[in-house]
């Protein structure tokens, strides 16, 4: 087995980049990166710098812890990780997921999670928003498997892996900003193919609402450290089967640009908001 990287070194580098931790972290995914150019920018980290950090691959995921404010009226101080790694770049989920421990060890309490995904069920529309309520791991991977961290549980509750609290606030933030916010189960595969028109149809039956390649395995970690997790998918296409064309990255990439102006307004009012005390 690997032997693990301490997260408390990349920690201490977030910690002299701000020593107080904001309350809450954000991750970007596709069709979120431009949340990082809404932000008023106040301090930004490489991953680079950070200890254990995966470097991101995929277009527009460019790799940088940024603390700073959203909003022109917000004072509150967030953490944004501008960008992620995938399973499908070849990490293992240990890995992928190293980054939710360092927010842990600095003392982020407060996580929300975003990614591209698409829509299974049929009444999402491309350009519209679901928070999870719910998750299918169907990576066939647990990022728990391997090495118990120091002081953590091995055995994690998942019955309410989505903050019911922060999930409130994503639907007040929602309506303030006329944003069309579904509630539903995600799907996460390894990818990097998409799915069958068969699988979908199977995934539909299962319970599934929208499926991606991502935030799982990061949401799970995060409820092993005690964060408090809220997810949020950006409905790029209509999932194999259902859509009439066949899907291409660039569809959901020039979709996630559409929408990220909406994303931004959703997110901004979010992070304003009052975030609880972890768990
Ligand atoms: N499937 C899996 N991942 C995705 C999709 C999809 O249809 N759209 C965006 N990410």
């Amino acid at each position: 087995m690997r032997r693990q990287v301490n997260p408390k070194t990349a920690a201490d580098t977030l910690r002299r980049a701000s020593k107080l931790p904001p309350r809450l972290a954000i991750v970007l995914g596709s069709g979120f990166q431009s949340i990082a150019q809404a932000m008023t920018v106040t301090r930004a980290v490489p991953y680079a710098k950070l200890t254990g950090f995966p470097r991101p691959t995929v277009a527009g995921h460019t790799g940088q812890a940024l603390f700073g404010t959203l909003g022109s009226s917000s004072k509150k101080e967030i953490l944004v990780l501008s960008g992620r790694a995938h399973y499908y770049e070849g990490h293992s989920l240990e890995t992928l997921t190293f980054p939710i421990r360092v927010l842990a060890e600095y003392g982020i309490e407060n996580i929300l999670l975003t990614n591209a995904a698409g829509g299974i069920n049929k009444k999402f529309r491309a350009g519209e928003f679901m928070q999870f309520t719910d998750h299918l791991n169907f990576i066939g991977e647990n990022p728990l498997r391997g090495t118990l961290a120091k002081g953590r549980e091995r055995f994690i509750d998942l019955s309410q892996t989505y903050d019911p609290v922060l999930n409130k606030a994503l639907q007040a933030a929602a309506r303030k900003t006329k944003t069309k916010l579904h509630r539903g189960v995600y799907c996460a595969l390894s990818g990097p193919s998409y799915e069958t028109p068969a699988e979908i149809c199977a995934l539909a039956k299962l319970g599934a609402n929208a499926v991606g390649m991502s935030t799982v395995p990061e949401a799970i970690v995060a409820r092993q450290c005690g964060l408090r997790v809220a997810a949020l998918s950006c409905i790029t296409n209509p999932a194999a089967g259902i859509s009439k064309t066949p899907l291409s990255h660039l569809e959901v990439l020039e979709i996630g640009e559409q929408a990220s102006t909406q994303a931004a307004k959703l997110i901004t009012e979010f992070s304003a908001g009052k975030m609880p005390a972890a768990h």
